[in-house]
């Protein structure tokens, strides 16, 4: 049985003030659930997160990491320092990333082994848009983008991660892939996985994000192979969060 989990993907949003009462809600709001909880939130904010949050049952973490383990490399920010900082998740491949930073399926294979190597648990975000799915490639696209991962990393490093299935197309846009479309997804990348390893397919965590929200958390989460959400406008709001961590568990 694999236990949900439920990450808060804040993107750039927030401040000191405002994080101070929503890093509390959601510590008060989650405390006593069975499922894992999570918030990634920007870089500057890390040392706020691990404050409010350390002792109680929400990880936190960051959005991105250099691929890099240390270096000439200006602005970036590498594994080990996001282990300082306690980080337990790093999200790699986010499609943000990917498409206004030009992080390519390599590039996102090479952040995701520079987590691991800090001791940090990648999630991996795979997802088509608009165009890929009307042009019936959504299970080509995702599993190109999972296996630059295996061939460079292995299946066994995999499984030492989290895969968040977020179709572009949903994300931020109110509009949400139907339980069915997600599940159909999400058994597809789980069959890749399995390809390789079934017993670290079966373990494999899955998540949803796309507008994943209370109305329709419970729902997409009561599929077979979606294993809980990476939230991003709903975490903003600690009464939203915490209610989809209630669905969770
Ligand atoms: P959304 O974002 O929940 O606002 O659609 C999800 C994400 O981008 O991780």
């Amino acid at each position: 049985m694999r236990r949900k989990l439920v990450a808060g993907n804040w993107k750039m949003h927030g401040s000191l003030a405002t994080n101070a009462g929503l890093l509390q809600g959601v510590r008060d709001g989650v405390a006593g659930l069975a499922a894992e909880v999570a918030v990634c939130v920007p870089y500057p904010y890390l040392a706020q997160a691990r404050a409010a949050l350390d002792g109680s049952n929400v990880a936190w973490g960051a959005q991105d990491v250099s691929e890099h383990a240390q270096g000439a490399y200006t602005g970036e920010v590498s594994g080990a320092m996001l282990a300082d900082f306690g980080c337990r998740y790093a999200i790699v491949g986010h499609s943000e990333r990917r498409s206004y930073y030009g992080d390519t399926d390599a590039v996102v294979a090479a952040k995701f082994e520079a987590a691991q190597k800090a001791g940090i648990v990648p999630i991996l975000c795979v997802g088509e848009t608009l165009a890929e799915r009307e042009a019936n490639v959504t299970a080509e696209v995702v599993t190109r983008q999972l296996d630059a991962v295996l061939s460079r990393c292995g299946i066994a490093a995999l499984a030492r991660s989290v895969v968040a299935y977020e179709p572009v197309w949903a994300i931020g846009t109110g509009r949400t892939a139907s339980p069915e479309q997600a599940q159909e997804v999400h058994a597809a990348i789980r069959a890749r996985v399995a390809r390789d390893d079934a017993g670290v397919a079966a373990a494999l965590r899955i998540l949803y994000g796309g507008s994943m929200k209370p109305a329709n958390a419970a729902e997409l989460m009561a599929q077979a192979d979606i294993d809980g959400g990476l939230i991003g406008g709903a975490a903003l709001v600690a009464a939203d969060f915490v209610a989809i961590c209630a669905a969770a568990a």
